[in-house]
């Protein structure tokens, strides 16, 4: 199988993820130095997903990543636990950073034609994101549970009131494979794919019926 294939069908939400492989203490802090570069470094291939119209001059491309890190997911445990209700403290507990994924979207009535490409256009990039942390050996999760958008932490982190949310992308060290078969929650639709024939692919063609 080539190898972006194979990426693809491994790449699987892991919701719980093993932060303390990332604690300062660990490997003498060593672990966190690398986890952080490897996710600057997927965030920059991520930055190659397509966009078809530029949102403005000096960062034509649409979408905006806002890194929490380790020690900014301990602050937000620490000042919004309201926000982070059912799973979320386990969750946000192991991750090794979250990625508030945004679009800008236009501020000029005019222009609001574009935003659905734009919208797009992030959605290419956390895929992209999604994969480049898969082969990295990170374990991802897209998360769009709507308290992780509310107003005060937008403020806090600075997001304009033109960024439009797409998810939280939490992303981290996977947990060793027994640990994530006792502990670990998977997405709900995982083992509910089809085959493209199933019906979600159209082939309209001399080889259709192949
Ligand atoms: C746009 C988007 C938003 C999602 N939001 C949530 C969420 O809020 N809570 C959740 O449990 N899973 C969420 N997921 C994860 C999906 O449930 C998961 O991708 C799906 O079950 C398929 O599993 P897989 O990613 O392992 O293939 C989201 C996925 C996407 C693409």
């Amino acid at each position: 199988m080539n190898p972006i294939d194979a990426l693809l069908r491994a790449r699987c939400t892991r919701k719980i993820l093993d932060g303390a492989r990332l604690s300062r203490s660990a490997v003498g802090g060593s672990a966190r130095a690398a986890f952080d570069a490897a996710l600057r470094a997927a965030i920059a291939a991520a930055g190659w997903a397509p966009f078809h119209y530029a949102r403005d001059e000096q960062v034509p491309e649409p979408w905006r990543f806002t890194v929490f890190d380790r020690d900014v997911l301990d602050a937000l445990a620490r000042e919004f636990p309201h926000l982070l209700p059912g799973k979320l403290p386990l969750i946000v507990a192991g991750a090794g950073a979250m990625v508030q994924l945004s679009y800008c979207a236009e501020e000029d009535p005019v222009r609001a034609a574009r935003d659905p490409e734009h919208h797009s256009a992030a959605a290419a990039a956390a895929m992209a994101l999604l994969i480049a942390c898969e082969a990295r050996g990170m374990g991802s999760y897209w998360c769009t549970a709507s308290p992780l958008n509310a107003p005060e932490l937008r403020a806090w982190c600075g997001m304009g009131s033109h960024e439009r949310w797409l998810g939280a992308l939490f992303v981290g060290l996977p947990l060793a494979e027994e640990r994530e078969h006792r502990e670990g929650f998977s997405g709900k639709q995982r083992a509910r794919r089809t085959s493209p024939e199933s019906g979600w692919m159209r082939w309209i063609g001399a080889s259709s019926s192949e």
